[in-house]
């Protein structure tokens, strides 16, 4: 168990803030290389051609780390809809064939396949939420030979709801369907096993569990895809740009590796040193403990909430760092109204509170939550 990291983050005594899933605060430390950062601009002539490439190489090699692959695999994109528009560009889909999400999917796991679904006279199938919360299960049935593209996450961004990965992505290696995974919700908090789940892409941004800024996340392309078409051509993707003299010398070749895919003015000199500290802390602090310790601290939530009638998917059908709190008897009046009066940071979904803690938490955090839902229940 890690112990509170409260003091590395900058969080007022009175905030409650238990919304990771929405977006994590920064670390204080990323602020201040962030503040500097910025600065910099203020002074061209510091930056020097070979910056262009450090710290895209720096997060490129550190997000590899923690997913487990080789920095050759990985791409700097502004977003997860970014990544997933370079998988729909390059998966082969005909017509008739199927992509297969789950309901309600985070729309731009969704939309990239409608969208390409239409062009290429394909069907979405959606799987519905499973009653017992079996997403596995459920998934496992709806995929057959007709699907091409299965478009998952790893957890269900309302709920936490879970996925068994690498049972999925065995099944989908022998149908020879394509497995994308869009990793937001879950990379940095949930362990995942790249070797056995082997999916042809993964996306992540880097604003929530990777304790990064917005607008700065990664995009993992399997072996098979890597000389696969890129969404634009930028000049920094191609062969040789490190030699700024020669860029006139216009290469046909791409940069090695996944980088052939990295978003244009990818060297975001304010953004990446931002995002290499939150990267860095987090294999400081390694995900299992960080899995381990969210878990246990949902777990107890969840304990608290079940004595009062909440409800939530059971733990070992759920991701540890994420729980959703249902409310059987609909939303009590005056909670929203309560939480904000109490400064208690929830994400409010349907008829149900979204509770996603991290390690900069206390039990007075928890406290304040309970003590609003005992004044509305
Ligand atoms: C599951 C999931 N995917 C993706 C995103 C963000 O998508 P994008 O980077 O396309 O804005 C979110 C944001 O809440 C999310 O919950």
């Amino acid at each position: 168990m890690i112990p509170c990291q409260r003091h590395l983050f900058d969080l007022p005594g009175d905030i409650a803030y238990l919304n990771c899933a929405y977006m994590s605060p920064l670390l204080k430390r990323a602020a201040a290389v962030g503040a500097e950062a910025i600065a910099r601009k203020c002074r061209p002539w510091t930056i020097t051609a070979a910056d262009f490439f450090a710290d895209s190489e720096r997060a490129r090699q550190l997000f590899a780390e923690l997913l487990g692959a080789s920095a050759e695999t990985i791409a700097i994109v502004p977003a997860a809809s970014y990544g997933l528009a370079v998988a729909a560009c390059n998966l082969p889909l005909a017509a008739g064939e199927r992509i297969l999400v789950l309901a309600e999917q985070f729309p731009s796991n969704v939309f990239t396949w409608r969208e390409l679904g239409r062009q290429r006279g394909a069907e979405i199938l959606t799987i519905a939420r499973p009653p017992d919360g079996d997403w596995t299960t459920a998934v496992l049935a709806g995929l057959d030979e007709r699907v091409a593209i299965a478009a998952l996450p790893h957890c269900h961004w309302t709920d936490g709801g879970l996925l068994d990965l690498v049972a999925i992505g065995e099944r989908c290696r022998e149908l020879e369907s394509a497995l994308v995974i869009d990793a937001t919700q879950s990379l940095g908090a949930l362990a995942l096993d790249l070797e056995r789940v082997r999916p042809d892409y993964l996306v992540c941004p880097g604003y929530k569990w990777l304790l990064g800024p917005y607008s700065l996340g990664y995009l993992y392309v399997a072996p098979q895809h890597r000389d696969g078409r890129p969404l634009e051509q930028n000049w920094i993707a191609r062969e040789a740009s490190e030699d700024f003299a020669r860029l006139i010398d216009y290469s046909e070749r791409y940069q090695p590796g996944a980088r052939r895919f990295d978003v244009g003015e990818r060297s975001n000199f304010a953004l990446l040193p931002v995002g290499i500290v939150g990267l860095e802390q987090l294999l400081a602090w390694s995900v299992p403990a960080i899995a381990a310790t969210l878990a246990a601290r949902t777990a107890a939530i969840a304990q608290r909430a079940a004595a009062l009638g909440l409800t939530s998917t059971p733990a070992d059908r759920r991701a540890g760092h994420y729980l959703g709190l249902g409310f059987p008897q609909g939303m009590p009046r005056g909670l929203p109204e309560r939480l904000a009066e109490e400064r208690v940071y929830v994400s409010l979904r349907g008829a149900s509170l979204r509770v996603t803690p991290h390690l900069y938490n206390d039990e007075a955090d928890v406290e304040r939550l309970f003590a609003v839902l005992h004044t509305v229940l």
